[in-house]
């Protein structure tokens, strides 16, 4: 059976996700923070019987990053999929965190660790793991990025976090063109707006549903597609 490499597994749309590949008998390497708090995360692989492994990592540690490609030293991977992310670093409760993020309100430090979180940590795990990929039979690689760094679509604030989206989207597009001659499909994702600790309880995708298209999405990307920014749904979103 094919192989998973997610991050951010222990919560959120990470979460759903493996609730979505588990069943389907996928090896999964799964990563968090701090895997004594994944209660949910160990549940699942306490039931699926050794095709579940746990590895802590924090994604923005390029040394923590370096060890897990060891770790798994000649392993294929069939679909690497990048998904921690935040929309500030620290993470305050959705409600706290509206109309922040504005040019009279940047925070600086903050920022640069979203940076940080969300685009130097994938381009991390990806330039790892490339070669892991590259090894597989489906050979792709996925980030989860977001309507909110789509140039053409963008309402205006949420500065750190759009530019942070628009970032991996130009990563994604690089990476596509660098790694194509090996096989390799490189994607990015919007999983829509989800009700997440991230997207709020008013949000409109149940993180199910996200995870399920996500999944559906995913497992049936085609090299027709590298170097594409599409939705949950399957559609094509706008630069
Ligand atoms: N929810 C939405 O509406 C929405 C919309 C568009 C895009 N997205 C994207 O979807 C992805 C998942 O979001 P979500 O809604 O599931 O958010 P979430 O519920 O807040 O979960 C975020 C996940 O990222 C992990 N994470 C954060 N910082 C990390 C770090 N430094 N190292 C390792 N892991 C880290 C968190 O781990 P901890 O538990 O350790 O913090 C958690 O597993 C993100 O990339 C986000 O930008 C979400």
């Amino acid at each position: 059976m094919p192989t998973l490499l997610l991050t951010g597994a222990n919560r959120g749309i990470g979460l759903e996700l493996m609730k979505q590949f588990t069943p389907l008998g996928w090896t999964i390497h799964a990563t968090c923070r701090d895997p004594s708090t994944a209660t949910e995360l160990r549940q699942i692989a306490d039931r699926a019987g050794g095709r579940v492994t746990i590895h802590r990592l924090e994604a923005t540690d390029h040394g923590q990053i370096e060890t897990l490609g060891k770790t798994l030293s000649g392993v294929p991977i069939d679909i690497l999929f990048n998904n921690a992310g935040v929309m500030e670093a620290k993470q305050r409760p959705y409600a706290d965190m509206a109309g922040s993020q504005t040019l009279d309100t940047l925070d600086w430090d903050d920022w640069m660790a979203v940076m940080r979180i969300n685009v130097m940590a994938p381009a991390r795990m990806s330039e790892v793991f490339a070669d892991h990929v590259a090894k597989s039979d489906r050979k792709v690689i996925a980030f989860v990025s977001s309507i909110m760094g789509s140039i053409t679509s963008t309402t205006g604030t949420w500065i750190h976090y759009r530019s942070s989206k628009t970032a991996v989207n130009m990563l994604m597009r690089s990476m596509a063109a660098d790694l194509r001659d090996r096989g390799i499909t490189t994607v990015t994702i919007h999983p829509g707006w989800v009700r997440t600790s991230m997207g709020g309880p008013t949000a409109a995708v149940a993180p199910e549903d996200s995870a399920a298209g996500i999944c559906k999405v995913i497992t049936a990307v085609t090299p027709a597609q590298n170097g594409h920014f599409l939705t949950f749904d399957g559609k094509e979103l706008p630069w």
